[in-house]
């Protein structure tokens, strides 16, 4: 007997779109007493979120978020809008009895983060945040191979996020498809759109990340607003780099730009053990670079395992073995990660929560907190 799960989906913008094909994917590839159906949809436009409900199969639509969250046909709401309108959206769904499954960043700051957590920990409603690049068959084997123990004391960890889309001084700030660069909007720069992730990905891999030294940038000082016309103060970090201790002693180098010329999404990380050392690509982002110093030395080097095996991560709930997936896959992943949890709450969490993602938050706001005072900082723990 399956159980339905009605959700109703806030924003049909980048996220709207590859939460929605995880909805339509998920049931054909991992079994689950619960299954997805897709009931409402909620964007502000009629006419463009009824397109989008007829393209990508929701029964209805909303205009309203605020009805949207109060409909008794809908039993979780997956927050697709930007970082300011996060932590208002949840306390409404946990107001009215919501599962939420919400994009990352949880929120602008950690103090709406912690109004976040304790709501929706005092309801019991079970929570997500989506840091899908852990679900991708690559990165969940460097989680088992650490979580096993296999590196031995870890001495190191570093990560880079590198794009160049912020380039150009003429590109405006604000409104559409441009809210990132509005510090309003977004709560800061590469910090939260993608030092988040990099957070995420280290802290589930390595542990917690207790105190922080960082330096930002703000390349281009003005520009003009798209709400209001006007040229207006950039107040967004374009570039963070930053130095990290975690719990376990380790050291981290992160760094994460938006002037990066000639990278568009590169993603990478490594951890380097005293046994072994793992390394993963974004851009080839079904292998994983695996060094094992406990092979003969005449041997010893780095190998390239291409997850795509039967007994890889996920994998095997595709195609036969050694073809690829891609980054639509890892919000199915996550999403399949949510189910079972529905299907038996006992069972370990193996996808971020709401609590998860306000440590991450205290690491983001450690680190601005770290380049304003130009002081090292300790990280708040969740
Ligand atoms: N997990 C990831 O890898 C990843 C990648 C991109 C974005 N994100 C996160 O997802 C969220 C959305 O980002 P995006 O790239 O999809 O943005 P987007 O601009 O493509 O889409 C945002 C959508 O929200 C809608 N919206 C804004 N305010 C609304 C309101 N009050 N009511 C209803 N709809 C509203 C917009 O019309 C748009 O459809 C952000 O929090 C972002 O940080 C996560």
């Amino acid at each position: 007997m399956k159980t339905p799960l009605r959700i109703g989906l806030i924003g049909y913008g980048f996220m709207g779109r590859t939460h929605s094909n995880a909805y339509s994917q998920v049931s054909h590839f991992f079994d689950s007493s619960h299954v997805p159906l897709r009931q409402a949809v909620c964007g502000r436009d009629e006419e463009k979120v009824r397109a989008f409900a007829k393209k990508w199969g929701y029964a209805s639509y909303e205009t309203d978020w605020r009805k949207l969250v109060e409909r008794n046909d809908i039993d979780a709401i997956d927050i697709c809008t930007p970082n300011d309108s996060h932590a208002e959206i949840a306390l409404a769904c946990i107001a009215n009895g919501k599962m939420i499954l919400c994009e990352k960043p949880l929120a602008l700051n950690g103090a709406q983060g912690e109004e976040m957590v304790a709501a929706v920990e005092k309801a019991g409603l079970p929570n997500l945040v989506w840091y899908n690049y852990r679900f991708l068959p690559a990165v969940t084997l460097a989680k088992n191979i650490v979580a096993a123990g296999e590196l031995g004391r870890v001495f190191h960890y570093r990560a880079n996020f590198l794009q160049d889309w912020t380039i150009s001084a003429d590109l405006p700030q604000g409104g559409a498809g441009l809210w990132r660069l509005d510090a309003a909007a977004a709560g800061s720069g590469v910090t939260g759109d993608l030092l988040a992730h990099c957070i995420d990905t280290a802290r589930w891999l390595n542990g917690d990340i207790v105190s922080v030294s960082a330096m930002t940038e703000t390349f281009i000082k003005e520009r003009v607003h798209n709400l209001t016309g006007q040229k207006q103060a950039v107040t967004i970090d374009d570039a963070c780099a930053f130095l990290a201790r975690f719990a376990n002693g380790s050291l981290a180098i992160f760094e994460s730009t938006r002037y990066a010329r000639g990278h568009k999404a590169l993603y990478t990380f490594e951890i380097n053990g005293e046994k072994k050392s793992l390394a993963w690509d974004l851009h080839d982002m079904n292998r994983l670079s695996y060094f094992d110093h406990g092979v003969p030395g005449d041997r010893r080097g780095w190998s390239s395992i291409h997850c795509s095996d039967g007994d890889h991560p996920y994998a095997g709930n595709w195609w036969v073995p050694g073809l690829c997936l891609g980054y639509e896959h890892s919000f199915v992943h996550g999403l399949a990660e949510f189910l079972k949890s529905l299907d038996d709450p006992a069972a370990e969490k193996r996808y971020p929560d709401f609590r998860h993602a306000l440590g991450t938050q205290y690491v983001c706001d450690a680190v601005l907190e770290a380049a304003r005072t130009k002081q090292w900082v300790d990280v708040k723990q969740a």
